[in-house]
């Protein structure tokens, strides 16, 4: 990617398109534009790169209509979670919400009964919308860092779907924030991937190659409003590293040293994927100690420990959809951007997600779980089978396609109550085929080759928790006995005894 790119935009002059200039608007006028029942489709990848007004005032709206008797709601699909300000307000107006959330009200809302969640491969959302699976899609509401004088926009520090969203909303309302960079111009890839039977090969070979341009496009026309804002992005801080999370880190970096020394990985390994939350970002810290130099990623969030690495060096280059980073790394970005040109691109999530380059590339894949069990099948969204957490994310996009695909996570949960390692999870995102490294702090179970009962006996060893080692070890010997088949035993009145007991008793001993 060339590191020689001459900004357009200016802090002082963010919409530069004569006509569109005329559209500004304050953001309660904007919010009285939308109709009851309407579909959003919301930009917002994590919290970064969310509208900071129009959802406020629409909930502001939707309390006020609600209040007078009127009946009002919306659906609300995004590139993934959001922040408070969006998925926090609208919480309570929502009637449909898609493909990712992580937001406490909205999924207590979920979990109500009060939300129809569409839990979906984060790959999967712009193709569908745009081939009108999920039904119409009303107003796309995208935060821009400005406008040039042909109309062209500069994306912020998300991209998700937002081009999708350009492209089928039959209206549009644009938030400009003075807060995003002027300097992110120049850093974004939009490529679009057409429907078959016209979609072609994606030319991507290398994480930093540029295939597309570096803006967004959107019809003048269909724009119906455009807010001036100026507020902060808002991502939780990471919690520093605790000892599990060194733990788990140091398994994997072993696992790849040992994987270079038997060469299967070359030095500078392949592409990195990491997932979201604080054992992902422990594991990056971790790789940043590391002996290894000359990596890349290719993944979908660049959290704080990635920036680490370019920092440091040891990164190269990070392609993604999303910035999500705490406010302190957020300002270390902002005031030092000039240093990662070149070493950053934000992509449309289809294509930061996609399956045929996650396969080119042969990307090292690197997910937390909710809970394994012995076969290596890995739950990463309901909690004891029903209650959903977040959703699954890209973890499926990343795990399916992956070079080498880790799920990781402590080998217990809530002080010790919960065993992460069970004789069969509660709910299955990722089936035993596209798990071939589990990691928990206990160890790493590399499944590579294995049968499944070779599986089971491996990941009970190294994975689990001592206090459960013995109870798994009962039951598969058990299963072993009384099962109807012995390729995967399982004893069908007991499989999920586990689960019921924690229910029942709060434990699982
Ligand atoms: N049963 C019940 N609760 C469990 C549990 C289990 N087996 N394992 C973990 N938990 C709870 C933890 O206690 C914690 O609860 P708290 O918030 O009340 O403290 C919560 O789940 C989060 O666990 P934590 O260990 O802090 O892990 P995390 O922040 O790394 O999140 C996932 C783990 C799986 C929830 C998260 O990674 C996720 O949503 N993944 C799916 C999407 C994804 O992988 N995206 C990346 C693709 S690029």
């Amino acid at each position: 990617m060339s590191t020689t790119f001459t900004p357009s935009l200016t802090h002082e002059n963010r919409i530069q398109h004569a006509g569109l200039r005329q559209k500004v608007m304050d953001a309660n006028a904007a919010a009285a534009l939308v109709a009851p029942g309407a579909v959003l489709g919301v930009s917002g990848f994590t919290g970064s790169g969310y509208p900071k007004a129009l959802p406020q005032a629409l909930a502001r709206r939707i309390e006020a209509e609600r209040a007078a008797g009127r009946e009002f709601d919306v659906g609300v699909w995004t590139g993934a979670s959001t922040a408070p300000e969006l998925d926090g307000a609208l919480a309570s107006a929502m009637r449909q919400r898609l493909p990712y959330q992580s937001d406490p009200t909205v999924r207590r809302q979920i979990n109500a009964g009060a939300i129809n969640y569409i839990d979906m491969h984060l790959s999967h959302v712009a193709p569908m919308v745009q081939a009108g699976f999920l039904g119409a899609l009303d107003i796309a509401v995208i935060e821009v860092a400005g406008i040039l004088p042909d109309g062209r926009l500069v994306p912020t520090t998300s991209v998700g779907n937002n081009q999708a969203w350009l492209d089928s909303a039959k209206h549009v309302i644009l938030e400009v924030n003075q807060w995003q960079s002027v300097a992110l111009e120049g850093m974004h890839d939009i490529y679009r991937i057409a429907l078959p039977p016209a979609r072609q090969p994606i030319p991507l070979t290398a994480p930093g190659q540029c295939i597309g341009e570096p803006y967004l496009r959107c019809a003048p026309e269909k724009i119906i409003a455009i807010i001036e804002t100026d507020a902060t992005d808002r991502n939780s801080p990471f919690k520093a590293p605790d000892a599990d999370s060194q733990r788990i880190a140091g398994h994997i970096i072993e696992f790849f040293q040992n994987e270079v020394r038997q060469a299967r990985l070359p030095a500078n390994l392949l592409p990195l994927q990491s997932g979201v939350g604080n054992i992902a970002n422990a594991v990056l810290a971790g790789l940043n100690e590391s002996h290894f130099e000359g990596m890349s990623a290719y993944t979908e969030v660049l959290q704080d420990g990635m920036l680490r690495m370019i920092e440091s060096g040891a990164l190269s280059f990070a392609s993604a959809t999303a910035l999500s980073l705490s406010p302190e790394a957020t300002a270390f970005f902002n005031q030092n951007i000039e240093k990662f040109r070149g070493r950053v691109l934000l992509r449309p999530q289809d294509v930061s997600n996609h399956p045929e380059i996650i396969r080119r590339l042969g990307v090292l894949a690197m997910n937390a779980m909710i809970e394994a069990d012995m076969y290596g099948n890995v739950n990463s969204t309901h909690v004891m089978g029903s209650a959903m957490m977040n959703g699954i994310g890209g973890s499926g996009d990343f795990a399916r396609n992956a070079y080498i695909s880790m799920f990781m996570s402590p080998s217990t949960a809530k002080g010790g109550a919960i065993s992460c390692i069970v004789p069969m999870v509660s709910h299955t995102d990722h089936t035993e085929h596209d798990v071939q490294v589990l990691v928990t702090e206990q160890g790493l179970a590399d499944l590579r080759g294995l049968a499944p009962v070779q599986r089971a006996r491996l990941i009970i060893e190294k994975c689990a928790h001592p206090d459960y080692r013995d109870a798994l070890r009962d039951y598969l010997n058990d299963a072993q006995k009384t099962a109807n088949g012995q390729h995967t035993p399982h004893i069908m009145g007991e499989s999920l005894a586990w689960h019921r007991r924690f229910l029942q008793t709060g434990s699982m001993k």
